[in-house]
């Protein structure tokens, strides 16, 4: 595998990054988007993030400051003004790749027979660029892994999930274009993945510099999920994607067709058509609807903060014991499906 990470850090982003160099992925570039924060300081934080893992040798290739069609949307972030809780003031622009996402993505698709799988953890403007750039892009990618939309409620409209409606159109060109193999990871499960109060004291307590940077930077995290979701928790969205290419029994899927709608009330909302309940509709995807929650979390404290018996035991990390804004959404989902 050749893992290309598409993403806007983002604290979830920047954990998701940690997550895959802590786990030896072949993270062979970074791509940055406007998303949580605008593309100047998605690639900032995508750089901090690796100066954090020393692994500055991993290119950060710039991309799209606004959505393929419009303005940047208005919105409130939950990772704090820099992108990162505040841990993102380092302008480390300076150490990007001089060449864009889109031709770092096209040049990689294209440059050897090892498969190319995306982990695309923010809007997918990049990508659906590289798509309208070149036909063929889509069928030389053996893996598209998205973070993205949702079968039940969104999280930035009641319709809509933040990364299809920040870029609706990139989302509807992208399950129109033919990708061989496409998972998509949505709120329905990452609503099930939460990082809680006691975890993070005991990631506080590992004593490496990612500890202390994860432990600082999801302060704001958890201030924002207080205030918009009443929880003590943050969730663990874009993590789970890495995951789940790091074993692919943390998730499981339905087969379906999904839509993104790109105007309107709704716009940015997927709807998702399993193929077992809707026989006429052919697949373009898998959707996630099941997760491990434990799995997830012994997958992730042991590849960030390696050392193993310290960090809690991930039966009980990640378990909000509070109900999670989707509590038991695996019942609903399957009834829904
Ligand atoms: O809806 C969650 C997604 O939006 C995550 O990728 C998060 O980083 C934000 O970009
Ligand atoms: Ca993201």
């Amino acid at each position: 595998m050749r893992l290309l990470i598409d993403c806007d850090p983002g604290i979830d982003d920047a954990l998701a990054i940690l997550l895959a160099l802590g786990a030896d992925l072949p993270v062979e570039a970074i791509t940055t988007v406007a998303g949580n924060v605008i593309v100047e300081q998605s690639t900032s934080n995508a750089l901090t993030v690796l100066d954090i893992a020393g692994r500055l040798d991993i290119p950060v290739h710039e991309g799209a400051r606004s959505p393929l069609f419009g303005s940047l949307p208005e919105t409130s972030s939950s990772h704090g003004i820099d992108g990162l809780g505040g841990r993102g003031a380092m302008p480390l622009r300076t150490g990007a790749s001089t060449t864009s996402a889109v031709d770092a993505l096209l040049q990689a698709s294209g440059k050897s027979a090892e498969p190319v799988t995306i982990a695309a953890i923010g809007p997918l403007t990049n990508i659906a660029q590289a798509v309208l750039a070149d036909p063929e892009f889509a069928s030389r990618i053996e893996h598209l892994v998205i973070m993205g939309g949702a079968i039940g409620a969104g999280n930035v409209t009641p319709a809509a999930e933040f990364n299809f409606w920040h870029d609706p159109h990139a989302a509807d060109v992208i399950l129109r274009a033919g990708f061989a193999r496409v998972d998509i990871v949505g709120l329905d499960v990452t609503g099930q993945v939460f990082l809680d109060a006691e975890t993070r004291e005991r990631i506080r307590y590992r004593g490496t510099r990612a500890s202390e940077f994860v432990y600082e930077m999801t302060r704001d995290y958890f201030d924002a999920y207080w205030h918009s979701h009443g929880v003590v928790g943050a969730e663990m969205c874009d993590p789970l994607v890495i995951a789940h290419l790091l074993d692919d029994q943390v998730l499981t899927f339905a087969d379906a067709f999904v839509e993104v709608e790109t105007t309107g009330e709704s716009v940015g909302r997927s709807n998702v058509w399993p193929v077992a309940r809707y026989a006429g509709k052919e697949a373009n995807a898998r959707v996630a609807v099941g997760v491990d929650t434990a799995a997830f979390f012994r997958i992730f404290l042991e590849a960030v903060f390696p050392d193993g018996g310290r960090v809690s035991s991930p039966s009980s990390a990640g378990r909000d014991e509070r109900p999670s804004p989707g509590s038991d959404p695996t019942t609903r989902l399957r009834a829904a499906l």
